[in-house]
């Protein structure tokens, strides 16, 4: 019998502890499920959803040479890492839960570039300024401690080489005081609260997409201090296409000459700038709401995959905003937005 409140009173004195028996009942559970809610209802699809997620999240507006020795900190089954592993020379998961790792350990086990490691919340065996890029997605999001991922960041810029990148996802939605923090809804952020935090450290922010929501991610690069620099990883040069901008600003029912430049200088943020949408489509059915989001934010009419998932989802609970999270990190929406160059600043380090 489970005694009503140990879990919390255990929690609060070891998150690490509760984290790891958390995500260790999930792993046996059905850890495809957790680890990738939505896409993983079968082995395939589950598998099938690595490679389109490290281009369109990991490596997106990253130049990645083979050299390329790489950290993924919560890598779970090893989604991801089975095809980072194949565009760069050794990749290492480290995971809280041991038995994500061993799952991990199993698919990856014809991958001899591969290491996994369970973690107690640092990089173990792993030395200093020895990786080019150290990534993470849909991990601090769980986290439900600010100290645990802040002990990540500084271990990450203790590991990065001088110019190696930092690649990460964040939850940035306002945190509902009424919500509990636990090793599902973990700590939210603001991009300003990163950004101070990751400076003193020696990471230098570079890029911040979606900033506001569930899918804030952050581009840092290590500084180099006089040390010379690793051009294994290179942060492609982004630039607002004003037309793009303004064109989505119009669909969303802005003044789009005005909020431009608002957008531009990160006085707003497009996910503030959405709640108008999300209020005038609240009593829509959800394959209209879908269908509204996709014309509204990509410009496009949707694919019937993607039409039938988000859909789904939101006869199932998902929040209406989820989706307008979604799409305001996408790939193809930062694509369209700020179209990424491969220019000579970007190449020095
Ligand atoms: C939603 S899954 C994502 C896995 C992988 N990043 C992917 O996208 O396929 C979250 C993973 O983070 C791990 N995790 C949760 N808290 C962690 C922590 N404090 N340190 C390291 N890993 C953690 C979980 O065990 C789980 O494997």
């Amino acid at each position: 019998m489970r005694i009503p409140f140990a879990r919390s009173f255990r929690g609060l004195f070891s998150p690490a502890r509760r984290m790891r028996e958390d995500w260790d009942e999930r792993a046996r559970k059905n850890a495809r499920y957790f680890i990738d809610c939505g896409h993983g209802g079968s082995d395939e699809e589950f598998w099938r959803s690595g490679p389109r997620d490290v281009e369109d999240f990991v490596l997106e507006g990253l130049a990645v040479s083979p050299e390329a020795e790489v950290l993924e900190i919560g890598c779970g089954m090893g989604r991801l890492l089975r095809p980072m592993s194949e565009r760069v020379a050794r990749a290492t998961g480290v995971d809280i839960s041991g038995e994500m790792i061993a799952r991990a350990t199993q698919a990856l086990a014809d991958r001899p570039n591969v290491r996994l490691l369970r973690t107690d919340g640092d990089l173990p065996e792993t030395p200093d300024a020895s990786l080019d890029l150290v990534y993470s997605f849909v991990v601090f999001q769980h986290v439900p401690s600010r100290a645990a991922v802040s002990r990540y960041l500084a271990e990450a810029a203790r590991v990065l080489r001088a110019g190696g990148v930092l690649r990460f996802q964040a939850d940035g939605r306002p945190r509902n005081p009424l919500e509990p923090v636990d090793t599902w809804r973990g700590v939210r952020y603001t991009a300003a609260a990163l950004a101070a935090e990751l400076s003193p450290l020696g990471l230098d922010v570079a890029d911040v997409v979606g900033e506001g929501s569930q899918y804030m991610r952050f581009t840092a690069r290590r500084r180099a201090d006089g040390r010379a620099a690793t051009s294994a990883v290179r942060i492609l040069e982004r630039a607002w296409d004003p037309e793009a901008l303004e064109a989505l600003l119009a669909r969303l029912g802005r003044p789009a000459a005005a909020d431009r430049p608002r957008i531009e200088s990160g006085a707003a943020t497009l996910r503030g700038l959405s709640d108008g949408f999300l209020a005038a489509r609240a009593a829509d059915s959800a394959s209209a709401f879908v269908t509204a989001a996709y014309r509204t934010f990509l410009g496009r009419e949707p694919d019937p995959e993607g039409l039938a998932f988000y859909a789904r989802e939101i006869e199932t609970g998902t929040p209406r905003a989820h989706v307008v999270d979604c799409f305001l990190g996408s790939a193809e929406l930062d694509r369209k937005l700020r179209p990424p160059r491969l220019t000579s600043s970007s190449l020095s380090a």
